[in-house]
């Protein structure tokens, strides 16, 4: 009796101290989700504007034979992220692994310029990057997630969707259910976690400083041909090395910001996997448009500068989105250590969305942005709440 309780209390502690798993690393996150026994799908589609992005799948749980029905759920990960986010810690704690053995079926989206979508009908990234890269975070929404809510609802034959975002992916769900309102009677609930819209208080001073020249930048690297953030390869896996075990504060100030409001709550022993496919690439206009943001305090459309904006949109600033159109339920998802969105920009952008089913304040103090993908323990502060949430739905 003594020896199976010491058992089962070893077992108990090894279940708790998963680690993601080292196999994983260097697959693409289809791989990753069929190297852990999980069906495994993917899917190119190709958007009204052209691009070919990918979606992987996993159409149920690994105890479940696949012949019920499930509810569709689509995931959008964040800025500089791929979908590798959902499933690089791992079927205990990957929220996409959780969903799926929750009974849904699971999309996880790629936001084109990303590694896994970094591909056009007609427009080579390559050769035509001015071209390829011609897109924020407003076209990810209004092409990319769009036109995978479409093709989700029809191969799943649902009427609508669940959603979940993190960071850039709430960013794209607050423009489409804005933009093109029809999309709300397409989604059952949205979980926005890391919201960024409201950037207006962004505590970093050093970027707050960049952000008042962001138009300057921008002419800078359009003069220059630097249109996209290849954070790919050797490139990604430096930085992230770098700024995971960071040398200190004083001589880098820079990464030991990155460090503590992104990857404070990342376990050293998950960052081997993680990175394997975070960060993936992204265009530098997407940067420069939340950029935008952070210098005009608003939720709007790209600022072309005075002049265009009269041409574009017969205003001299462009226009805000109106978030009182969103009708679909949002629960929000926050943390007090968030680096670059405040607590009170947070609550700003709440109190402006209609249908609040909850605004969720993380009760952890040192949980950051990056740790709703990546923390050790982000299934007990978050994804329980988050499940029961969408089960109410
Ligand atoms: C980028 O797109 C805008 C419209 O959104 C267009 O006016 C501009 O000419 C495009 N630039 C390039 C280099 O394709």
């Amino acid at each position: 009796m003594a020896l199976f309780s010491i058992l089962l209390t070893l077992c108990l502690l090894s279940i708790h101290q998963v680690l993601s798993d080292k196999s994983d690393i260097g697959l693409n996150p289809g791989e990753m989700v069929a190297n852990h026994g999980y069906p495994s799908e993917t899917h190119e589609i190709t958007t009204d504007d052209g691009y070919i992005i990918t979606l992987y799948r996993i159409p149920h749980g690994i105890n479940d034979d696949g012949t019920a029905k499930r509810p569709p759920v689509l995931l959008m990960h964040g800025f500089s992220a791929c979908s590798g986010e959902f499933v690089s810690l791992g079927p205990e704690r990957g929220l996409g692994y959780i969903l799926a053995d929750a009974g849904y079926d699971v999309w996880l989206a790629n936001a084109r310029g990303t590694a896994h979508s970094r591909k056009h009908i007609s427009i080579d990234p390559d050769l035509n990057p001015e071209q390829f890269f011609n897109f924020t975070w407003h076209e990810i929404a209004i092409y990319d997630v769009a036109n995978s809510i479409d093709y989700i609802l029809e191969v799943n034959g649902d009427e609508s969707v669940y959603y979940v975002g993190h960071s850039q992916g709430t960013t794209v769900f607050l423009v489409l259910a804005s933009t093109i309102p029809e999309y709300n009677n397409k989604i059952k609930l949205a979980n926005l976690m890391a919201p960024a819209a409201i950037i207006k208080h962004y505590p970093n001073t050093f970027i707050q400083g960049i952000c008042k020249y962001v138009d300057r930048v921008w002419d800078l690297l359009q003069k220059y041909r630097i249109y996209e953030i290849p954070l790919v390869g050797t490139i990604r896996d430096t930085v992230t090395t770098l700024c995971v075990n960071y040398p200190d504060e004083e001589s880098d100030p820079l990464c030991a910001f990155i460090h503590d409001s992104m990857l404070s709550r990342i376990d050293e022993a998950d960052v081997p996997v993680v990175v394997s496919n975070c960060p993936s690439g992204a265009g530098l206009k997407q940067y420069v448009h939340y950029g935008q943001l952070v210098r005009d305090g608003g939720f709007r459309q790209w600022n072309y500068g005075t002049e265009k904006n009269l041409e574009v949109y017969g205003t001299e600033n462009p226009p805000d989105y109106d978030l009182s159109l969103i009708t679909t339920p949002v629960a929000f998802y926050y943390a007090k250590n968030d680096g670059l969105i405040t607590v009170e920009d947070e609550n700003t952008l709440a109190a402006m969305v209609p249908n609040v089913a909850i605004n969720y304040m993380v009760p952890d103090d040192s949980f950051s942005h990056g740790a709703f993908a990546m923390a050790d323990d982000v299934v007990e502060l978050v994804y329980n709440e988050l499940l029961d949430i969408m089960s109410q739905y």
